[in-house]
């Protein structure tokens, strides 16, 4: 069955569109709220923003894989997202890549089976000042060390 959009978030993106002299040009906070509705964006989801913002579905897609805020997948309750670009690496970004798929047990790319986190590793985050980094959903945790981020983890329940 083809998803569908709720009621109050038709409202919300028509409010969104109306904003833009071209529909398409709302076409990320259209996904951002998509994602929202639906966890994801998946190949389904593409069809119905296409359809929504009168463009072709792999101009979605397009926009949709460049973002790794966007995800074509469902996520876990927290996802996990560890930079591994130049700032981090430098500073120690694959050991606790390593380090976090031991005490989580899983490897980027993947979630747990109880959908409590999901893994992954991106590019910069932006955040270079404060690196190694990492984003859980949408926070920012920087000057990571092993001791920080056992303290992090303890603190999602
Ligand atoms: S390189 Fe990691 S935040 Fe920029």
């Amino acid at each position: 069955m083809s998803p569908e959009f709720s009621d109050k978030t038709k409202k919300k993106l028509e409010e969104i569109i109306s904003r833009y002299s071209r529909k398409e040009a709302a076409i990320l906070p259209v996904l951002h709220l998509t994602q929202k509705e639906f966890g994801c964006i998946s190949v389904e989801e593409e069809k119905l923003v296409a359809e929504l913002l009168d463009i072709k579905p792999i101009q979605v897609r397009e926009v949709a894989t460049f973002y790794t805020m966007l995800n074509q997948m469902p996520v876990g309750k927290y996802y996990i997202q560890v930079c591994s670009n130049l700032s981090c690496s430098l500073l120690g970004a694959e050991s606790l890549i390593d380090y976090l798929t031991e005490k989580i047990g899983i490897k980027p790319g993947e979630t747990t089976q109880d959908n409590k986190f999901t893994l992954s590793t991106v590019e910069c985050l932006g955040a270079c000042e404060m690196a190694p980094c990492m984003m859980i959903n949408f926070d920012y945790h920087g000057n990571l060390d092993k001791k920080k981020i056992d303290k992090i983890l303890e603190g999602l329940k």
